[in-house]
């Protein structure tokens, strides 16, 4: 265990927001998180779960102690004739984890490609992309309970997913099941609490079905197959062509500091969206199962001529108003867009969607 004293959080957030940690402690193991409890003064301060950075929003320095998960690790677990189960250590990062299941030979996450973060980040947002999302391939997480010390499993019905969403974004009840709860022993479901702040995910397992097939469909990947001519394409065919279309339109964190899309898309009954379309009607929508509907985001911030505005140093993306950036010089190490003119901005772009669409737009990213 390591404890470092006033480090600097510029690199370790994708929008490149310059804060510090008063106190950062590098969490390698379970087992460093057991010894951050037995220690007396760490035990009893708050604590702020850091994985790849690449959803927070950093307002200031932040008081709590940083535990930033760097825990490593990547197996097979199973290989049967209906699937693969592979495991990761929440460390790893995202998109390295995707390219080694590929160059293993074990499709199925290349739709999930070039998303940034970490391993252990993946189910707390439930991340998803071009018809996948993690729900879809996940098996189980192993967790550290921050607040007992004990190591516990959950499965999926228990993580609570749901769309940019889980059970790791809802707040804490006071005293809940979470405690006492055996790794790879007996779980328990979480029903109606969260645990925001408390779970320190230290590996993921995914289960990947066998037979592989593609997962098609969107547009920008028809248009793809397309071009190459290719009816059936390969999961490295799949990878390469979500690799491309993601480069062309959102911005590489290591080039231009942002936190992937800043809004999720919202979702509208029937009715509403019968008198937004009356009203506009090139509305881009899609139907949902359960006869909601969603609406694009960046199609509504679009409409309401955010693209390219900024706020101070903030701006919005001019190839996806969706994406948020940060226009001062991230790797140089510059100090760039502030907390507060990304949240400025957020609340503009919030307040002009809801004049005009009567729809309250809800931010992705955690604000600290
Ligand atoms: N659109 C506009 N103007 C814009 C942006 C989008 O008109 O400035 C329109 C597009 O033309 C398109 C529609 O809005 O018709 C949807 O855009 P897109 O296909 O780019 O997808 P998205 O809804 O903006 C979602 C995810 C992305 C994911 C893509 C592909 C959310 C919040 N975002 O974006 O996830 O990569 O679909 O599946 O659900 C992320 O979460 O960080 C992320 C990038």
């Amino acid at each position: 265990m390591l404890v470092e004293k006033n480090v600097p959080l510029q690199p370790f957030n994708t929008f490149h927001i310059v804060a510090k940690a008063h106190t950062l402690v590098r969490i390698t193991s379970a087992a460093d998180v057991v010894q951050v409890l037995a220690d007396p003064v760490l035990q009893a301060a708050p604590k702020f779960i850091l994985g790849g950075g690449s959803n927070i929003v950093l307002t200031g320095d932040v008081k709590a102690v940083v535990l930033k998960v760097e825990i490593k690790g990547l197996r097979v677990l199973e290989d049967t004739p209906r699937a693969w189960v592979v495991e990761a250590g929440a460390g790893e990062n995202w998109h390295d984890f995707v390219a080694w299941t590929l160059a293993q030979g074990l499709p199925g996450l290349e739709n999930l490609v070039l998303i940034p973060g970490t391993v252990g980040a993946a189910p707390v947002q439930n991340i998803g992309a071009y018809g996948v999302e993690l729900q879809d391939r996940f098996e189980s997480l192993d967790a550290v309970d921050l607040q007992t010390g004990q190591t516990f499993t959950l499965n999926a019905a228990q993580c609570a997913f749901d769309y940019r969403d889980s059970v790791f974004k809802h707040a804490a009840a006071p005293a809940d099941v979470a405690s006492g709860r055996p790794a790879g022993g007996e779980v328990l479901r979480p029903v109606g609490f969260g645990l925001a702040g408390r779970a320190l995910i230290t590996s993921v397992r995914f289960r990947l079905p066998k037979p592989w097939k593609p997962v098609l469909g969107y547009l920008d990947i028809e248009k793809k197959q397309a071009q190459a001519g290719v009816t059936h394409p390969t999961a490295q065919q799949m990878f390469d062509w979500i690799c491309e279309i993601r480069r062309a339109k959102l911005p590489d964190p290591a080039v231009i500091g942002n936190a992937g899309s800043f809004f999720k898309n919202p979702t509208v009954t029937p009715e509403q969206c019968a008198d937004i379309i009356a009203r506009d009607p090139k509305i881009v929508h899609y139907q949902l199962a359960d006869g909601r509907v969603k609406l694009a985001a960046g199609w509504l911030i679009d409409a309401c001529g955010w693209k390219g505005k900024s706020v101070g140093q903030a701006g919005v993306y001019e190839k996806q108003a969706l994406v948020l950036v940060n226009r001062g010089v991230s790797s140089s190490g510059a100090d760039g867009a502030t907390g507060g003119e990304v949240m400025t901005l957020a609340k503009a772009i919030q307040t002009s969607v809801y004049e005009r669409f009567g729809i309250l737009l809800e931010a992705e990213p955690v604000v600290v």
